[in-house]
């Protein structure tokens, strides 16, 4: 009887010792709770910070841990793991770390937050007394897909409307806000938006969408958009790539691919040519000994500077092209 109330008692300063342990040194819980977060279908972790300052032995102990619903996720019985109690949804999905007293949950699921328990008996020669107790609270996270925009309907000759949606997979949990960003030359518009969200019933992960529809004034010049997703209050917004509209494709992949082509027929004719000297000083190194194909280098040097001077002009009328597009647009814009 005595030694048992002594038990008791010790196990008792224990419990009270471990609770005042995880209230301090997690001060704004307020609870001897311990908040834990993991990545959908990563590892979570599940801590029973068991001090054990009398240093007892794995093989003089029982631990499990449980969920709210009290399934047991993992057991070790005296040192060994005792799989008989563990519920199926857990079976093959736990490891437990001898050193930090934690346990790990594989493959974690939505489904899987929520509040877990675990508890310390120590084997004594009177049976099993509660050692230790410690509470977590496992929250799950997923990051949404990168929002991404997609056009939906062009302008047309009729209509200046276009139409985009935008998009982002696979979050949890719910976002809080989604919008659209215009960006002018001179101005930043921000169109808030009404999500769609749809949840997959089996992951239970959120795929969400906006649509835009505006109208774009036909001398608009410039416009970027770009897409919103602010998922937690605390978190950071993730943003699309810019979505560009009216910028003048003729002014920079055009002009690259004559130059290619440009060049290539140069070189070609260049390599005729050299050959050919090539081919004319051989015939008149029969006769006399002069020096080889210098009269060939001379060729190619004068043709590189051909070559620099068109590739100039055709700048020049490159740009005069696109101030004269310019003009013609800050006249429409005038009007
Ligand atoms: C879960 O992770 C594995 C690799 O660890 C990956 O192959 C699988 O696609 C992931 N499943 C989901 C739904 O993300
Ligand atoms: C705890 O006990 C083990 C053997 O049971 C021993 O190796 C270890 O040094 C002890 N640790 C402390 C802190 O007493
Ligand atoms: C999720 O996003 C956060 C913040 O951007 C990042 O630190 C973390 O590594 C990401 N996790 C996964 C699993 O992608
Ligand atoms: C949309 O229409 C504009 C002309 O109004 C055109 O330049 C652009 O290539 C079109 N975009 C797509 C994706 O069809
Ligand atoms: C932007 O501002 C500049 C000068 O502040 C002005 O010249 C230009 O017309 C403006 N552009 C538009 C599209 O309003
Ligand atoms: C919401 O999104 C789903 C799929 O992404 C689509 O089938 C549905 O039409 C959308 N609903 C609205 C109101 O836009
Ligand atoms: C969410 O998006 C993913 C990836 O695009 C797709 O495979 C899945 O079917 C979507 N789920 C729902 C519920 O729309
Ligand atoms: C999930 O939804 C699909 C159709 O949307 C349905 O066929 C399937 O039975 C549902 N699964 C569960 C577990 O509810
Ligand atoms: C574009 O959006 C508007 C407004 O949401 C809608 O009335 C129109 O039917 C859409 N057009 C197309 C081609 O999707
Ligand atoms: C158009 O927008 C892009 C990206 O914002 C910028 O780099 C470019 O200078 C702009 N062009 C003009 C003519 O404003």
């Amino acid at each position: 009887m005595g030694i048992c109330d002594s038990t008791m008692g010790l196990s008792n300063t224990l419990f009270v010792m471990a609770f005042l342990l995880s209230v301090s040194a997690f001060p704004f819980l307020g609870a001897a709770s311990i908040k834990s977060q993991a990545y959908f279908n990563e590892t979570g972790h599940l801590p029973c910070h068991f001090p054990n300052s009398q240093n007892i032995s794995l093989d003089e102990l029982v631990l499990f841990w449980q969920n709210q619903d009290k399934m047991v996720l993992y057991e070790l019985y005296l040192g060994k793991e005792n799989p008989d109690n563990v519920h199926a949804e857990y079976k093959g999905r736990t490891s437990f770390d001898q050193d930090s007293w934690t346990l790990r949950l594989h493959n974690v699921q939505i489904k899987d937050k929520g509040l877990y328990q675990c508890f310390i008996h120590h084997k004594g020669p009177k049976g099993l007394v509660p050692a230790y107790q410690m509470s977590s609270e496992l929250s799950v996270l997923a990051n949404f897909s990168q929002p991404e925009i997609l056009l939906i309907s062009n302008r047309t000759e009729n209509s200046d409307i276009i139409n985009l949606t935008c998009s982002s997979t696979q979050g949890y949990p719910e976002p809080k806000k989604m919008y659209f960003l215009l960006e002018t030359e001179n101005s930043t518009t921000k169109y808030d938006a009404v999500m769609n969200k749809s949840q997959n019933n089996v992951t239970e992960l959120y795929n969400v969408s906006i649509s835009l529809s505006f109208s774009v004034p036909s001398e608009t010049n410039n416009v970027s958009i770009f897409c919103v997703l602010q998922p937690e209050p605390m978190e950071t917004e993730l943003l699309s790539p810019p979505y560009n509209i009216g910028a003048k494709p003729r002014e920079t992949p055009l002009p690259d691919k004559d130059h290619t082509v440009w060049i290539a027929g140069l070189l070609l004719t260049l390599v005729i040519v050299c050959v050919m000297l090539l081919f004319l000083t051989r015939r008149k190194w029969k006769k006399r000994q002069p020096g080889r194909s210098r009269e060939c280098e001379t060729m190619r040097v004068e043709e590189k500077e051909s070559e620099q001077t068109e590739e100039r002009v055709e700048n020049r009328e490159i740009s005069d092209e696109a101030r004269r597009v310019v003009n013609i647009s800050k006249t429409a814009s005038g009007d």
